[in-house]
């Protein structure tokens, strides 16, 4: 078991529904999460995957406090989140900060970037304005950013100078969570490594726990201890890092393996069909899953293939072997 004091972050049943107009004026619902849980150990990694649409930055949003959820709960530390008792969630906002997949949207472009930084540290009341200033440095010290680079504006710098400036800001009110949103994403690929490189050596010298949101499963495997794969809005498997690569059980999962090689506009499964997900407590992958039977069309609840590993397929137990991956690959790449 793991022991309730290692867990720095958790949410339970966490479920978002998402009502807006459609174009005639007709009500339409989006489940966006449906009782999305799990739990991060403190000073590790959980990767969030999952194609674009499957509900990773709606998770963000609700721990955050921009939106709130429909149901479930968010803890840190123990300590429920309450996003409307005030005092509680201005002590929250500081210990969780997030980074966004697009530096240049996430920064006032009439503040330097010394600016932006300390702008941050509004949440810590607490610091001097000295400390303030010093924490400020320091911070971006440790991302590397030169002094020449403190006094400009962000568009004067470049997409993963700017990231790194956003981690700083992320780092400094010293919180215990960081949301990392696609962070790599908008990167070239010659910067992501330097990204990612960086967000270790912080975690290993701060101690910070993360939540690192990807669609790119190759990306999440070098950062992650854990993974969560989520589709439509509801989580398909979990498994430490290393269990999901060697062992991967839903066809989802296998699928988004196949298909690392694929970018995300090639790769749109959730797109080709609509499911009516309001009422239907079934898989939600089965239209378009190559094994899917009729009794895919029940419930489908969380089965364990070893100690943290669970997939929410009942074939699972019936299947030894990993479902034929081949199967999956062939209907991938024929798209
Ligand atoms: N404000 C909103 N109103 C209606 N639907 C939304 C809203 N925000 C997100 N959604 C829908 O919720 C689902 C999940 O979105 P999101 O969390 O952004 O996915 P991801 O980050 O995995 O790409 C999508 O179907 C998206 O269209
Ligand atoms: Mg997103």
């Amino acid at each position: 078991m793991i022991s309730s004091q290692e867990i720095a972050f958790e949410v339970k049943g966490l479920t978002k529904i998402f009502r807006t107009r459609g174009a005639l004026g007709q009500t339409e619902t989006v489940h966006a999460l449906d009782g999305v849980s799990f739990a991060v150990l403190t000073g590790k990694t959980l990767g969030v995957v999952g194609e674009s649409g499957s509900g990773k930055s709606t998770i963000g949003r609700c721990v955050l406090g921009l939106i709130e959820p429909t149901a479930g709960k968010i803890a840190l530390d123990g300590q429920d989140l309450n996003h409307k008792r005030k005092s509680l969630a201005r002590q929250f906002r500081r210990q969780v900060q997030i980074v966004f997949q697009n530096p240049q949207r996430s920064f006032n472009p009439l503040f330097s970037i010394r600016n932006s930084v300390g702008e941050a540290l509004n949440l810590r009341p607490d610091w001097s304005r000295e400390q303030r200033q010093k924490r400020v440095e320091e911070v971006l010290d440790a991302v590397k950013i030169g002094d020449e680079m403190r006094d400009r504006k962000p568009e004067e710098l470049s997409g993963g100078q700017l990231q790194r400036v956003a981690v700083a800001r992320a780092i400094a009110p010293e919180p215990k969570l960081i949301f990392l949103d696609e962070p790599t994403s908008s990167l070239d690929l010659s910067v992501r490594g330097e990204i990612l490189r960086l967000l270790r050596e912080l975690q290993k010298s701060l101690g910070i726990t993360y939540v690192f949101v990807s669609h790119d499963l190759e990306v999440v495997r070098v950062v992650a201890d854990n993974i969560v794969v989520m589709y439509h809005g509801q989580i398909v498997e979990q498994a430490p890092a290393r269990d999901l690569f060697d062992n991967p059980k839903h066809p989802y999962t296998q699928a988004l393996l196949a298909a690392s090689e694929l970018s995300e506009d090639q790769f749109r499964w959730s797109q080709r069909t609509e499911l009516n997900l309001a009422t239907d407590n079934g898989c939600r992958m089965r239209d378009r899953c190559p094994f899917a039977e009729e009794k895919c069309s029940e419930s489908q609840a969380f089965n364990t293939v070893s100690r943290f590993h669970q997939v929410r397929c009942w074939k699972v137990t019936e299947y030894k072997q990993p479902i034929g991956s081949n199967k999956i690959n062939k209907t991938i790449t024929d798209e």
